[in-house]
């Protein structure tokens, strides 16, 4: 692919995405949701914005994520623009019809019972993340923790749903992608083009980084299997490529899907395991009770799917971090038609903005929203939930099919990783967040890590 080819896709690049119209509401460097809160809080759960000549309605009450996700999913559909170049025509930019025809034969991959063939594959990943682990503890320097977590959740993926070894180098391939989610590189990308100003991120760079990104679904396909396994979720794309009753599933949208995971599905993954690396290691009787439980429920060998269900609070701490830190903080659609939501008007072409971050943090569905309590999510306090104010998989038909195979993997990491580990926080307290299309920490996450005696 060319660089020319590539300036066509890059030319989003500096557009006006959602993200950046927001990015004047995420502007305090301490809490960059600080705003975003007490507007819920003054003035109500649906507030129209006009933001730059476009209408958006940040929504941040439960039973309205139901009306717009549930209830009248139809009228509210995916919004992606500036993300082209990252999702290229994957299922999660699409809707209707399409979508259905391109979510249906991957579905079985996400199945529950599927986890089972998974998890070798995952403790393999897991493994292969302890050894370098072992060198970092004999080195003594300080590791940024999302750069760890990522290169294993992407480790995990090719691995056990692609039957592949990891044929891409993952910390220049995401840096690369980074640049594309970043809220702030949109904003001052933008700003500098409006200026005619060219320096910094220009469009070689850009071209440069998709050129990087759009290498990697081919790399993954021409891959030797590791194992010529049948029930892996690259067999079931290649199927439905060869299937001529879906001629929509071409070998265009096969390797968009394979972008979508490893980006979709990796990030997420990854992030969330590094938020929880940094509250165990803020809370040091949660990493005790972790390595407990791990002792407890399988002391000398790995875990296999029933110890999965017994790491009880383990699960509740990787599920308490996603109420924390939600890697995806806010869904976005379009209004596809009129409608009305508490009494606002909603006008065809609105932006909906539903700030999950915002009922996650919300005294009226949780006590002490801001205290990391992993006991929530045990026994009968995780049922007397309200619906819908727990949010990090979405809801609805276009909720994430990942979400529970994401949780398998980062119970067992966060188990197996702390048995063996230390892993010690070093950076700024508190850690400080950066709302990008994700949730991430500003500057990073850095950590040394000790091995245990
Ligand atoms: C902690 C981990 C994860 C989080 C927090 C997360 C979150 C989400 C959310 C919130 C959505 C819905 C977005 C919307 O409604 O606009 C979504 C969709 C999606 N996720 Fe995940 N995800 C995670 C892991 C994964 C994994 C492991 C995979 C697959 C390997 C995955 C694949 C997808 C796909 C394909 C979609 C699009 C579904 C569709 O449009 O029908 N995710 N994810």
């Amino acid at each position: 692919m060319s660089i020319a080819q590539t300036e066509t896709q890059t030319g989003q690049f500096g557009e006006e995405s959602i993200w950046f119209k927001l990015s004047p509401l995420l502007k305090d460097p301490t809490n960059p949701m600080r705003i975003l809160m007490q507007m819920a809080e003054r003035y109500g759960p649906v507030i129209p914005v006009s933001m730059a000549s476009q209408r958006v309605v940040l929504i941040t009450e439960p039973e309205y994520f139901k009306h717009v996700l549930v209830k009248k999913a139809d009228n509210y559909i995916k919004y992606f623009d500036g993300l082209k170049p990252i999702f290229g025509k994957s299922m999660i930019t699409n809707d209707g019809a399409l979508w259905q025809k391109i979510r249906m034969p991957q579905q079985p991959a996400f199945h529950p019972d599927a986890f089972a063939d998974y998890i070798p594959y995952f403790n393999m990943a897991i493994a292969s993340k302890m050894k370098r682990w072992e060198e970092l503890a004999k080195s003594g320097e300080e590791v940024e923790m999302v750069e760890q977590t990522w290169t294993l959740a992407a480790d995990m993926i090719c691995k056990a749903l692609f039957d592949r070894d990891m044929p891409f180098n993952p910390h220049v391939v995401f840096k690369y992608v980074k640049t594309y989610t970043d809220v702030m590189n949109h904003k001052s990308i933008r700003e500098r083009k409006q200026a005619g100003d060219n320096t910094g991120m220009n469009e070689a760079e850009t071209a440069k980084a998709v050129e990087a990104w759009w290498a990697v679904p081919p790399a993954v396909i021409a891959a030797d299997p590791r194992e010529e396994r049948e029930k892996t979720l690259l067999k079931m794309i290649e199927a439905a490529v060869a299937d001529p009753e879906v001629p929509e599933f071409d070998e265009q949208q096969a390797i968009d899907e394979i972008k979508q995971y490893l980006w979709a599905g990796t990030e997420t993954t990854a992030l969330t395991l590094a938020w929880a690396l940094y509250l165990v290691s803020m809370h040091p009787e949660a990493a005790d009770r972790i390595r407990r439980e791990g002792e407890e429920v399988c002391p000398n060998r790995d875990p296999n799917a029933a110890d999965y269900s017994a790491l009880m609070y383990t699960r509740a701490v990787i599920q308490e971090t996603m109420r924390i830190y939600p890697p995806v903080w806010s869904l976005i659609r379009t209004a596809a038609g009129p409608d009305e939501i508490d009494g606002k008007e909603i006008k065809e072409g609105d932006r909906i903005v539903l700030f999950g971050y915002g009922a996650h943090h919300n005294p009226k569905f949780w006590t002490d929203p801001e205290e990391f309590r992993p006991e929530r999510w045990m026994g009968d306090a995780a049922k007397k939930r309200v619906k819908y104010s727990y949010m990090p998989f979405g809801a609805g038909k276009r909720s994430c099919p990942g979400g529970a195979m994401s949780q398998v993997e980062n119970t067992l990491a966060l188990s197996l990783l702390l048995r063996r580990f230390r892993p010690e926080y070093v950076g700024p307290k508190p850690a400080e967040i950066n709302p990008t299309v994700t949730l991430t920490p500003r500057g990073g996450l850095y950590f040394k890590i000790h091995e245990l005696d």
